[in-house]
């Protein structure tokens, strides 16, 4: 369990245990082959010790932070987990650009996360976009909500729709739902407007607040996250 729990190897959470650290419902353990149930209180050096092998994060994420655990020469969202759960084979679902800010999870739950991310659940994400360029018009909005075609790599490729609602001069929402590379960016692009800001506000039931106050936070996600999280995707 302390070894599952990111406590440290086997060989050093038995280190731990024969050096007194660890305590189950207030009694210091002497073995390490105690067995524990998920009702049991575990302690070790002051921490508690949860059974629950799968954790939940939603990171918002700042600008200039590559989405992924380490990297030996860009910030990255690992830097953002606290040390203790490193061991715990916590991953972002998804990616968003190095220029991206907003609402990321990271979770070890890996049948969560790929569900999250396949088109076939079709998990709505809504965007905050910032672009310099011409205003959406109607026309544009409805090519987009019928399934563009992007044209911009080798290859064509025929995106779902996807909902733009402007909401000001240089600003709008867009509501995708699927996952495809810098799709928001291709999408503005397409009709002549170059992304300036793009941050991530919604994904299915969870929502972050759209200014950047909280950039850098993280936090665990809430049972009832969860469970929507886990109703929208069939689990
Ligand atoms: N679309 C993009 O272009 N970038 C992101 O980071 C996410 C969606």
């Amino acid at each position: 369990m302390l070894a599952n729990s990111g406590f440290g190897t086997r060989s050093e959470v038995r280190a731990l245990i024969a050096g007194g650290a660890v305590s189950v419902n207030g009694i210091t353990a002497k073995k390490a082959d105690l067995q524990v149930s998920a009702e049991d209180e575990v302690i070790c050096n002051g921490n508690p010790v949860s059974s629950d092998e799968h954790l939940y994060f939603l990171l918002d994420k700042p600008d200039e932070v590559l989405t992924a655990m380490e990297d030996p020469r860009l910030a990255c969202v690992g830097e953002f987990i606290p040390d203790n759960l490193r061991g715990r084979k916590l991953s972002p679902v998804g990616r968003l650009d190095y220029h991206t800010t907003g609402l990321l999870v990271i979770t070890n739950d890996g049948t969560l996360s790929h569900r999250l991310q396949s088109p076939k659940y079709k998990i709505k994400k809504i965007y905050l976009v910032n672009y310099d360029g011409p205003e959406w018009t109607e026309a544009e909005i409805k090519e987009v909500a019928d399934g563009v075609t992007l044209t911009d790599m080798d290859t064509p490729v025929k995106l779902s729709p996807s909902a733009v609602s402007p909401i000001a001069d240089g600003k709008a929402y867009i509501t995708l739902t699927e996952g495809k590379t810098h799709e928001v960016r291709r999408i503005f692009a397409k009709f002549n407007k170059e992304v300036t800001a793009l941050r991530r506000i919604s994904l299915g039931n969870i929502t972050i607040k759209e200014d950047t106050a909280d950039c850098g936070v993280l936090r665990e996600l809430t049972k009832d996250e969860v469970l929507g999280l886990k109703a929208l995707t069939g689990l």
